[in-house]
């Protein structure tokens, strides 16, 4: 199991779902040599969201590329029946939705169903679900994935309120000793403009698709995001 405090924060990891999907272990070198420690992986089941994406032979063929973390996003009804499948296939962090389980039991199995097979968890919340929902999971979860835009689909505008969300988030983590504080990760929107306002609220890692994806100058996007000076 990869230990999430080992990642170097702030960091960027870029969305598959903007790849060319012929090419994704090529599209995922890209990543690697933009200095990028994970990769994004978005699996969409036509149920939780409207679309379908990748599924585990994708994550199992990009787990030959060891250079990366696979930072999987599972958009999909009753993660607990499929977390297995997914960390098995090599997903590194398993990230499911909060929405997706009818009740804390079942979000407590998928949980423990996504640790007892080595992954790290990570619990996502929608743009209109509060962050103070996810207070049982502080101490469980290596990650917090906040929605800043609506999940399914790549493309869409930031919300802003996500910004507000993202500094409470921060401050409600504060409580816990810094090795089992949780990575505030966000995903939806993310540009040069909206990238570095989420990290100066408090986000460590940001998604980013369409505004890496087909684009010549990635490794210069990839700085952009974090506000280096180029
Ligand atoms: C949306 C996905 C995102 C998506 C982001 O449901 O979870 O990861 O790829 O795409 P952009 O960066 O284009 O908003
Ligand atoms: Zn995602």
């Amino acid at each position: 199991m990869i230990d999430i405090h080992s990642i170097k924060i702030p960091a960027v990891s870029p969305s598959l779902l903007a790849a060319d999907p012929a090419r994704l272990v090529l599209e995922t070198k890209k990543a690697e040599n933009a200095k990028c420690p994970l990769i994004h992986i978005d699996v969409m089941d036509g149920r939780f969201v409207e679309n379908v994406s990748f599924g585990p032979s994708t994550v199992a063929s990009l787990s030959r590329e060891p250079g990366i973390i696979k930072d999987t996003h599972i958009m999909i009804e009753e993660p607990y029946r499929y977390a297995k499948e997914y960390v098995l296939s090599g997903a590194d962090i398993l990230t499911f939705h909060y929405e997706a389980c009818l009740d804390i039991p079942l979000r407590f199995l998928t949980i423990q169903e996504i640790l007892v097979n080595g992954g790290i968890p990570g619990i996502s919340i929608k743009p209109e679900t509060p962050v103070s929902v996810l207070k049982p999971f502080f101490s469980k979860v290596g990650l917090i994935l906040v929605m800043s835009v609506e999940p399914g689909k790549g493309g869409q505008s930031f919300i802003e309120d996500s910004l507000k969300k993202i500094k409470n988030l921060k401050e409600m983590l504060y409580s816990l000793p810094k090795k089992e504080r949780p990575l505030i990760e966000v995903d939806g929107g993310i540009n040069e403009i909206t990238g570095p306002k989420c990290l100066a609220a408090g986000a460590d890692i940001l998604v980013a698709g369409s505004y890496l994806y087909g684009h010549d100058d990635f490794a210069l996007r990839v700085k952009r995001l974090l506000g280096e000076k180029i």
